[in-house]
Order: C-alpha cells, then sequence, then structure tokens
C-alpha cells in the first residue's frame, strides 16, 4: 500500500520523506490555507516546492473551479507544473466530464470528496487515476467509512477497474492497517497517523533492557 501524506506543510512533508517510506503527497484547498498560501503565483509555486521534495512520488493539486471550462484551463495549468502533478478535482457533474477529459490527455486525476460507491463507479468509468473516498469525515457522521473501501474494492476487482483506491482522511493507525487489511491502493493522512504506526511499548521496554543488559556487560569487561 502506498502512503501519501495529507498535508501542504513542507516540513511535515520532508519529515516523513526522510523517513523513507513516502509515496506522494495529497492537498486540499483547506490544507493550502493553513499554511498560510494564497494567491495564484505562491499556490503554484508551492506545489513545485512540493514535487521537489517527494521527487517520485505523486502530488495531488486540487482545482478551485467548478465549472467545465474552468476546472479543465485550472487543471491543464496544474499539470504543467510538474510531472507529478496529478489534478484532483471534486465529484461533481462537470468534474466527471473533466475527469473524462484529463483521462483522455494523459493528465492524471484524483476524484475527490467520494462518499458512496456509486460516486466511486463513476469516477472509475470516467477514467480516474486515483478516487478518495473520505473514510474520516464519514465516522464523523456514524457511517462506517471503512465499510466504503471494502466495497469499492470489490467493485473494481469485479471488473478491474485501473482506478487506483486512495483512502483519504485518514486518521489514525487503524484506520491504516484496516485499509490495507482490506487492499485500498493508497491511504492518505497525517504526519502523525503515520508515525504512530512506529509505536509499541514492548519495543520501548525491550530495547531499554537490550540497552542495560548492553551497558551492564561492557561494564563487568
Ligand atoms: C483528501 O485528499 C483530503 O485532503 C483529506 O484526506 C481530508 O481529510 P480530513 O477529513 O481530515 O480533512
Amino acid at each position: 500500500m502506498k502512503f501519501f501524506i495529507d498535508t501542504a506543510n513542507l516540513d511535515q512533508i520532508r519529515e516523513a520523506q526522510d523517513l523513507g517510506v513516502l509515496d506522494g503527497v495529497t492537498t486540499n484547498p483547506s490544507l493550502m490555507a493553513k499554511e498560510g498560501i494564497s494567491g495564484v503565483d505562491r499556490v503554484l509555486k508551492h506545489y513545485v516546492d512540493i514535487c521537489e521534495i517527494v521527487k517520485n512520488g505523486d502530488v495531488s493539486a486540487e482545482v478551485i473551479a467548478t465549472d467545465y471550462a474552468g476546472i479543465i484551463k485550472e487543471g491543464e495549468n496544474l499539470a504543467a507544473l510538474h510531472p507529478n502533478i496529478v489534478v484532483k478535482v471534486p465529484m461533481i457533474k462537470d468534474g466527471i466530464k473533466a475527469i473524462r477529459y484529463f483521462s483522455d490527455n494523459g493528465i492524471k486525476t484524483n476524484c475527490t470528496l467520494v462518499f458512496s460507491a456509486g460516486q466511486a463507479l463513476l469516477a472509475a468509468k470516467a477514467g480516474a487515476t486515483y478516487v478518495s473516498p473520505f473514510v474520516g469525515r464519514l465516522d464523523d457522521i456514524s457511517t462506517d467509512g471503512i465499510q466504503l473501501i471494502e466495497q469499492i474494492r470489490l467493485i473494481y476487482d469485479n471488473y478491474a477497474y485501473d482506478t487506483q483506491i486512495l483512502a483519504a482522511s485518514v486518521r489514525h493507525p487503524m484506520h491504516i492497517m484496516k485499509c490495507a487489511e482490506i487492499g485500498a491502493d493508497v491511504m492518505t493522512g497525517p504526519l502523525s497517523a503515520i508515525m504512530a504506526l512506529l509505536k509499541h511499548p514492548l519495543t520501548d521496554s525491550g530495547l531499554a533492557q537490550f540497552l542495560a543488559d548492553h551497558k551492564k556487560a561492557s561494564e563487568q569487561q
């Protein structure tokens, strides 16, 4: 399973990249705003900065336009920034039309704000590179987000769709593990969820014991 980090924070992207497990980055307009990035030129430069840190991984850059012509124009500009840019398009009627256009023209896409299997089926039919079902936001409204990943996996496998399932809105390590069990192609979440996979109390106590025994043995020599 590929690990994407869901942030526009360059330090966190660098930290995940340095760990050696980063396969890509997803951003959205809220994450860009959180970093204080605004204005077309600054936004475009920030995407290039992210691509340069990640080097070989896909970087999702979301369009703001919601009409077909606007999505195409914005998406083509974003795609021209760097070969690793994936144009992130919302799951709306003009978005699906735009995904078909981008797919026919060799531009990678990530269909975002997906909350049902029907929406995911439509995204695959339109030729999306990635589909982003929002696991955490479904959990937030007492609906099982992980179950949606299972449903989409079944549907995509039934018809061998190439669209990759990008489990988004991942919030904690259990989400990551469940997505891995189901066979999501990618997960995107915060650095904290990735780092939490490192943790086990028996690792900490075992390491402390090994080091203490080593020290004792060294002192006895
Ligand atoms: C998807 O790509 C979104 O950027 C993201 O995963 C949303 O996550 P949130 O629900 O934690 O805001």
